[in-house]
């Protein structure tokens, strides 16, 4: 094909946007491309597009209504070469009801299995799949603690849960996670809730994002050489572990009430394809440390000291849950939340071994439907821990 005249561009999002977050970058496409075709980039834009991924987090592109859902395959094909050919969440969409991740009633395309369709409202004879009541997860069904009706009339709201999309079992968490909106409503602004009392203007439904580099750096000297040593081990099973709990209204971790599934009422599992992983994950590009926690689900601890080269077990879940929430907590303020307010057409690649991500916003209340596409393909790699 005729090499396009003006290459694909990155170009950061605006000072506003992006704040002290660390992340977010618009692409430009190539003047010879309309719709976004991985396949068809030069190498040197292959390049471009790999560089500003990593450094930046969270890349937007425009307008991209009319793509097929294999693009978001050509994505991962790009980002983690050494994907596996499934979702990963598995081969099938997790229906079981006993686990926390079928609330939202998605579903998966037929013709593009690894693509998982998400939103609000009722769809009917769309890409194959026959009918589905898509729901909006919203704070109020998850938080210990939810907004109360008339905080939520004056526009509140808050993190859902803090998360990478990881099944924390079998199935490495991929590197690349692509978001799709196929239709956005159109509903008023609300604010996002922090726990100093602060505000922050968002979009109905934006998703929220903060980097786990930007995590990292606003930790102590003390905090950060801790973090460097330990090794959080996840739960057996965790969201079907943590189904019957509720989040701390930032949702970055389980309050202690003891509504834990007992292990021995979970489904059959094998220990050694229950996750450990470093606390600190080291950016593939650009070697940067990312504190990355999956909060909600974290089970114990093994930290060992430095100076002495002693290992220590914390297996006291409300102390690993204090622990772990004490360092992500410092990073979520307005000044290092991306929150991305949908447009139609908007294709979203973040990198889910490097940001945290929540749903925020309530949109039960409003007839009209979100649709968006979502692929997360498992990688074959696990990610790397960083070492000084
Ligand atoms: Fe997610």
């Amino acid at each position: 094909m005729p090499h396009p005249v003006e290459p694909l561009q990155i170009r950061p999002l605006p000072p506003d946007l992006r704040k002290s977050t660390s992340l977010g970058a618009e692409v430009i496409l190539p003047e010879s491309m309309t719709l976004f075709d991985p396949k068809s980039l030069s190498d040197a834009e292959k390049q471009v597009l790999h560089k500003a991924f990593f450094d930046n987090g969270v890349l937007v592109i425009r307008n991209q209504i009319g793509i097929e859902p294999q693009v978001l395959y050509d994505i991962a094909d790009l980002l983690d070469p050494d994907h596996l050919p499934y979702h990963s969440g598995g081969q099938k969409q997790v229906t079981d009801l006993k686990n926390i991740l079928s609330q939202n009633n998605c579903s998966r395309i037929p013709r593009a299995p690894q693509v998982t369709v998400i939103g609000s409202g009722h769809v009917k004879d769309y890409e194959g799949i026959e009918e589905l009541n898509l729901k909006h997860l919203a704070q109020s069904s998850f938080h210990e603690h939810p907004l109360s009706e008339q905080e939520v009339a004056s526009g509140l709201t808050r993190p859902y849960r803090w998360h990478m999309d990881a099944a924390l079992y079998e199935n490495l968490p991929g590197i690349v996670t692509s978001l799709h909106a196929i239709e956005v409503p159109k509903v008023p602004a609300q604010k996002l809730q922090f726990p100093d009392g602060q505000t922050m203007d968002v979009a109905a439904g934006a998703t929220l994002f903060f980097s786990g580099a930007r995590n990292f750096e606003v930790l102590s000297p003390e905090e950060q050489e801790f973090a460097l040593n330990t090794t959080v081990h996840y739960a057996p099973r965790a969201y079907e572990m943590i189904r019957n709990c509720k989040a701390s209204s930032d949702g970055l971790t389980i309050e202690n009430v003891g509504r834990e599934t007992p292990i021995s009422d979970l489904p059959a599992f094998s220990p050694e394809k229950v996750h450990s992983f470093p606390m600190v994950w080291k950016n593939p590009v650009n070697g940067e440390p990312h504190l990355q926690i999956a909060g909600c689900c974290v089970y114990s601890l093994t930290t060992i000291d430095p100076s002495t080269g002693n290992q220590t077990v914390i297996t006291d879940l409300a102390e690993v849950r204090r622990i772990c929430h004490g360092l992500q907590k410092k990073v979520y303020k307005p000044e290092n939340v991306y929150a991305h307010a949908w447009q139609k057409g908007d294709l979203v690649m973040f990198h889910n071994r490097g940001v945290m991500h929540s749903i925020s916003g309530q949109l039960a209340q409003y007839e009209e439907r979100r649709l968006l596409w979502q692929c997360n393909m498992a990688s074959s790699t696990p990610p790397e821990g960083y070492r000084k």
